[in-house]
C-alpha cells in the first residue's frame, strides 16, 4: 500500500540521534535550544519555544495570550481538532469561520462579516487561529488588518507549513511562514507525516520576548530559574528554581531535537521534491474531471498535502467510489478534514451539521493522495494511472 504521507529518515539523522543517546543529556540538554535557534533562523522569527507536539504548543500559545473562561477562539472548520481544542483546554469557547472555496483556508470575507456581527453583539473573539491548510499560507496581511481593527490576537496554526512562504502582493518579496510579522505566535508540527519530523514535536514561534518567556515557563511546569523572575523569599535564596505559575511538562527531548536539527538540513530539498510531485500531478490530471489544488500567486506552499476534489457531476465519481477504487489498487488516501464541528464532541456542544456550507461541500469531495519526498516516480505513476483509470 502506498501511504498518503510518510517521513524521510537518513543515515545522518540516525547517527546524530545515536550520538545524543550516548551523551550526558537525553532531555533538558543543549540541543533543544539549538533546534529552536535553527528553526528561528530559518523562518526569521526572533524566538522559538519547542514543545512535545503542536497540540501542546497551541495550548501554551493560548495560555500565553491570556485565554480563559469567557473568552472565544475562532478557527477554520477544515482543520485537525487540535486547532479548536486548545481553546477548550483553557476553559474558553470556540467557533468556526467557513472556508474559502479556492484555497480551503479560512475565508477572509466570512471572517470580516462574522467580526462585524460579533462587534455589535459584544461577542468578539480573543484569538483567531488561521490554519495554513496543506501548506498553503492564509492571507495573513488581510487577517492582521482585521486583528488591528477588532482587537483580537492571532495564532497561526502552521502545522502543515514549515518552509512555506507568502508575500503581501505580486511585487513584494516572499517571506517565510513563521516570521510572525502578521501574527502573535506561529505553531509548527513535527509529526512524522509533516514536512520535517521529530517523532512527535512542535514549536511556537514569536517575535515578542515577553510571550517567549511565558511560553517557556508554561511548557515546563510554570517554573523559572531566572532570579529576576523569582519572588523574593530569602529562605530559598540558594536554590535555583521557583514555580511562579501553573504550567505543564510539554518539553521536547534532546533526542527529538537532534532528529529535528538533522532534518532541518534537508528541509528545502524536501519541499522541492514535494513541488516536483505536485507539478506532475497537476499536469497529469489537467484533463480529468477532478479539481487539483488552486494556488494563490502570493504563496509558495510547503505542499504537506495534495488534495483533489472529486464529484459525481458530469459522469464523474463520488468520493466513496474513488476511495474504494484507490484503496483496492494499493493507494492509501485520506480526508483532511471532516469539519471539526461535525465531530461528536462538538455536536454535543450544540453545533449543527451544515454550519459552514463551503467546508461541508469540500469534505464530501476531498481526497489527500500520496505526497511525500520519498514517493518514487514509479509509485507516483501508479497513483496517476489508478486515478486516470477511474475516468476511462
Ligand atoms: C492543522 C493541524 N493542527 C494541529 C495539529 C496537531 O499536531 P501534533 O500532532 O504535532 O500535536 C495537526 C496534526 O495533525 C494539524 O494537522
Amino acid at each position: 500500500m502506498i501511504p498518503y504521507g510518510r517521513q524521510d529518515i537518513s543515515q545522518a539523522d540516525i547517527d546524530f540521534v545515536i550520538d545524543v543517546l550516548r551523551s550526558d543529556f537525553l532531555t533538558q540538554g543543549p540541543l533543544v535550544a539549538r533546534f529552536e535557534g535553527t528553526v528561528a533562523d530559518y523562518c526569521g522569527a526572533p524566538y522559538g519555544v519547542a514543545t512535545n507536539s503542536a497540540t501542546s504548543a497551541l495550548h501554551v500559545a493560548c495560555l500565553a495570550l491570556g485565554m480563559g473562561p469567557g473568552d472565544m477562539l475562532w478557527t477554520s472548520p477544515t482543520t485537525f481538532v487540535a486547532s479548536a481544542n486548545c481553546a477548550l483546554y483553557c476553559g474558553a469557547g470556540v467557533d468556526f469561520v467557513d472556508i474559502d472555496p479556492h484555497t480551503y483556508n479560512m475565508s477572509v470575507e466570512r471572517l470580516a462579516e462574522k467580526l462585524s456581527v460579533a462587534e455589535k453583539a459584544g461577542t468578539l473573539p480573543k484569538v483567531v487561529v488561521p490554519v495554513h491548510l496543506c501548506g498553503q499560507p492564509c492571507d495573513m496581511p488581510a487577517i492582521k488588518r482585521l486583528a488591528d481593527r477588532y482587537g483580537f490576537k492571532i495564532i497561526e496554526d502552521a502545522s502543515h507549513a514549515v518552509g512555506a512562504k507568502y508575500r503581501v502582493d505580486e511585487k513584494a518579496a516572499f517571506l517565510p511562514v513563521g516570521d510572525c510579522r502578521y501574527s502573535d505566535i506561529t505553531v509548527f508540527s513535527f509529526h512524522p507525516v509533516k514536512i520535517i519530523t521529530t517523532g512527535e514535536g512542535g514549536i511556537a514561534m514569536t517575535g515578542d520576548p515577553a510571550l517567549a518567556e511565558r511560553l517557556q515557563r508554561l511548557r515546563s511546569h510554570g517554573i523559572t530559574s531566572d532570579r529576576s523572575q523569582m519572588i523574593a523569599m530569602p529562605e530559598y535564596e540558594i536554590w535555583n528554581y521557583q514555580q511562579v505559575l501553573l504550567g505543564y511538562n510539554y518539553r521536547l527531548t534532546d533526542i527529538q531535537a537532534a532528529l529535528g536539527i538533522s532534518q532541518m538540513t534537508r528541509i528545502d530539498d524536501f519541499i522541492h521534491r514535494r513541488h516536483d510531485i505536485a507539478d506532475r500531478y497537476d499536469r497529469e490530471f489537467s484533463s480529468l474531471p477532478i479539481l487539483t489544488p488552486w494556488q494563490s500567486p502570493n504563496v509558495y506552499s510547503s505542499y504537506h498535502l495534495y488534495v483533489v476534489r472529486v464529484s459525481a457531476a458530469n459522469g464523474g465519481k463520488t468520493q466513496r467510489q474513488a476511495y474504494d477504487e484507490l484503496q483496492a489498487k494499493g493507494v492509501n488516501v485520506n480526508l483532511h478534514y471532516i469539519p471539526v464541528y461535525r465531530q461528536p464532541y462538538f455536536q454535543a456542544m450544540g453545533f449543527k451539521r451544515g454550519y459552514c456550507p463551503e467546508a461541508e461541500a469540500y469534505f464530501t469531495q476531498a481526497l489527500s493522495i500520496p505526497m511525500y519526498p520519498t514517493l518514487t516516480d514509479d509509485e507516483q505513476g501508479h497513483v496517476i494511472s489508478v486515478l486516470q483509470g477511474l475516468y476511462r
